[in-house]
């Protein structure tokens, strides 16, 4: 049976992906391997762990190299998934270490273990983010495989690195690994200190949403089962040492995505709408050319953002007590810092 250890298996989109593979009880052991940062929630997989006899949770840090050994050992680790990683921005402007410490350093250790072990596949979670930025009026300029990297916080160069290493590790070591970078998600489990959990929460309080300069950002927003589903394609169908772009081909700007959001919460603009400074070096505009996955291996998402949008917000409504369990504590130090006192 194949044995995947599923890194970052607690956070939003790792805790979708393993949701996804016990739903679909497709007949593999997950070993979720997580550290439980802030953003770490084992509530993501509680129901879970509670259903399914081949998925395991071992709390553990991807640059611990004897952990990753014994995990290996114990579960018989034919497959990688890494999603483990320092994943917020706004944070990497904050404080850039933890994301070189995890992000690169991590990745290294990972790969380094993996290959030792002489693992079946490793697939490298990667962003749209370590393209840069790209032109705001020539629509038709979009990230190909090929763009170079040119990535412009602390947090997309630190995935750039990462990257860089697995693509290394395929040259030299012709390691059997996979590279996806995907544009922004959203959807269920995501950490409120994101965009949209962040403004459907704070709506739910009764609180501002902080909309970034002139709010005309745009990115490409793919719901996060279609990211989930994509990962899985890559990782069955995908060809070694390859990267595989994914995107909704949903170009949004985050003035549109308020928008949205306050329609269907029945909030108006004026009285729910503060600006606050913008994102020091904040990327224009993000947008995803996903045509190489869909002409090589068939896949296309399947939501429309307009739906995805709606079950986004009704499952923060129906999960009222994780989003307020998780939006305490340290989170109220970091909101405050980043919206309040500026
Ligand atoms: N969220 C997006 O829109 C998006 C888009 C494209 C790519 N990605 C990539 O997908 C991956 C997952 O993103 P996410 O949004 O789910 O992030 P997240 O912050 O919600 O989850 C990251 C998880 O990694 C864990 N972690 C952090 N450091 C660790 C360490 N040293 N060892 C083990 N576990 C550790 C955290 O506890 C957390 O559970 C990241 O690699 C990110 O770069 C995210």
């Amino acid at each position: 049976m194949r044995s995947i250890l599923v890194t970052g298996a607690a956070g939003f989109i790792g805790s979708n992906f393993v949701r996804m593979l016990v739903n679909r009880a497709e007949p593999v052991k997950l070993v979720a391997f997580d550290k439980l940062t802030y953003a770490g929630n084992l509530a993501n997989l509680d129901d879970l762990l509670k259903k399914d006899k081949h998925l395991v949770f071992v709390k553990g840090d991807i640059c611990d190299q004897s952990t990753l050994e014994r995990v290996w050992d114990e579960h018989g680790i034919t497959e990688v998934v890494h999603f483990a990683a320092e994943s917020h921005v706004d944070r990497s402007i904050i404080s850039s270490g933890p994301f070189i410490h995890t992000n690169v350093v991590g990745t290294q250790v990972l790969l380094d273990v993996a290959r030792a072990k002489k693992v079946d596949k490793f697939l490298q979670v990667s962003t749209d983010e370590v393209y840069g930025t790209l032109p705001y009026d020539q629509k038709e300029v979009m990230f190909t495989e090929t763009t170079p990297l040119e990535p412009n916080s602390p947090y997309s160069a630190s995935k750039a690195a990462g990257d860089c290493l697995v693509r290394s590790y395929f040259h030299t070591h012709h390691m059997p690994v996979l590279t996806t970078r995907c544009s922004n998600n959203y959807g269920p489990y995501h950490f409120p200190e994101k965009l949209i959990p962040l403004f459907v929460t704070n709506l739910m309080e009764g609180k501002k949403v902080p909309l970034y300069g002139d709010g005309l950002n745009i990115r490409d927003w793919l719901y996060v089962e279609d990211h989930c589903d994509a990962i899985w394609t890559v990782l069955n169908k995908g060809r070694f040492g390859e990267v595989y772009n994914i995107g909704g081909n949903n170009e949004i700007t985050n003035r549109v995505i308020t928008e949205t959001i306050l329609r269907e919460m029945n909030c108006p603009w004026d009285q729910h709408v503060t600006y606050v400074q913008d994102r020091a070096g904040h990327d224009r505009r993000y947008a995803i050319d996903a045509s190489k996955i869909k002409n090589e291996l068939g896949w296309t998402p399947k939501h429309r953002f307009e739906t995805a949008i709606k079950t986004t917000i009704q499952w923060y409504r129906d999960h009222e007590a994780w989003w307020r369990n998780v939006k305490s504590g340290e989170y109220l130090k970091y909101y405050e810092t980043q919206y309040v006192n500026r």
